[in-house]
């Protein structure tokens, strides 16, 4: 619990019309640890991940990186999701771009490499994942676990230092849910930082480092999974029980 947080968020609230739909929220990440956030739909998990990518904006609050605040302007925003991306529930590929286009876009519009570097590491993303062959292929030419395989890798080409994900099988047919799982699971296993908000608890018990349970609007109780599914508080152990 010694390293500094590579991510913190402190105190974030937000209403909607009215409604505190997150009420004081703080929640640290030190380098290299999975957390999951878990809880009741309607809970706020997308909201709180969706702050620490400034999509939302809490009415207070911070998110601090590496211990201090993100640069808001469109520069710094741009700066920040390079290190800090998001892979979402709907992949968000680029429909009118190939598999290798989707990849190199970013890291060759924010002139972080050369075309042919750009394009080396991509096929290197896609061998990793056994795609090498759908570099020409457009998004609608792949299955789910493919796109959403091709989103993460996409993420990866930034280098980035955090990965957030939003429910990332929830939109999979079953059998595919499986080839996204073990892709975190490796990039969790080679130390990568990982925020993850999933209702598949027994993917959060393999995975997690730490899990997050939020309901109403906050943060309940964060500990380990083995802590978490023998937590004293009835509501929390019966949601960690619930597996799938
Ligand atoms: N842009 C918005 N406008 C109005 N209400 C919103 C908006 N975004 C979220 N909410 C409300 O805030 C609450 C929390 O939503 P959020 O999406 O963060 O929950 P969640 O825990 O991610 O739920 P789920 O598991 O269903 O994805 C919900 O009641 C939702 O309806
Ligand atoms: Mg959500």
């Amino acid at each position: 619990m010694s390293a500094e947080a590579i991510l913190e968020v402190r105190g974030l609230s937000k209403s909607f019309a009215g409604l505190r739909v997150m009420n004081d929220v703080s929640l640290q990440v030190r380098k290299g640890e999975v957390v999951f956030l878990v809880g009741p739909s309607g809970a706020g998990k997308s909201t709180v991940m969706r702050c620490m990518n400034f999509l939302e904006i809490p009415d207070e609050g911070e998110v601090l990186f590496h211990g201090g605040p993100v640069n808001r302007s469109e520069q710094g925003l741009n700066d920040y999701r390079a290190r800090v991306g998001m892979v979402f529930q709907h992949f968000n590929l680029f429909p009118h771009l190939t598999i290798l286009d989707n990849i190199t876009l970013a890291p060759l519009k924010r002139g972080m490499m050369s075309r042919e570097e750009a394009e080396q590491k991509a096929h290197a993303l896609l061998r990793r994942i056994g795609l090498e062959d759908k570099a020409q292929a457009y998004p609608a030419q792949l299955s789910g676990g493919q796109k959403q395989r091709v989103a993460i890798v996409r993420a990866l080409a930034m280098n980035p230092e955090v990965l957030l994900f939003d429910e990332p099988t929830s939109a999979l047919d079953p059998e595919m849910v499986e080839e996204v799982q073990s892709l975190m699971a490796s990039l969790a296993g080679d130390g990568m930082t990982m925020i993850v908000v999933s209702h598949d608890i027994g993917f959060a018990c393999e995975l997690a480092g730490r899990i997050v349970f939020l309901e109403k609007g906050r943060v309940i109780e964060v500990d380990t999974p083995e802590e978490l599914q023998n937590s004293s508080n009835e509501r929390v152990r019966d949601f960690l029980a619930c597996r799938q």
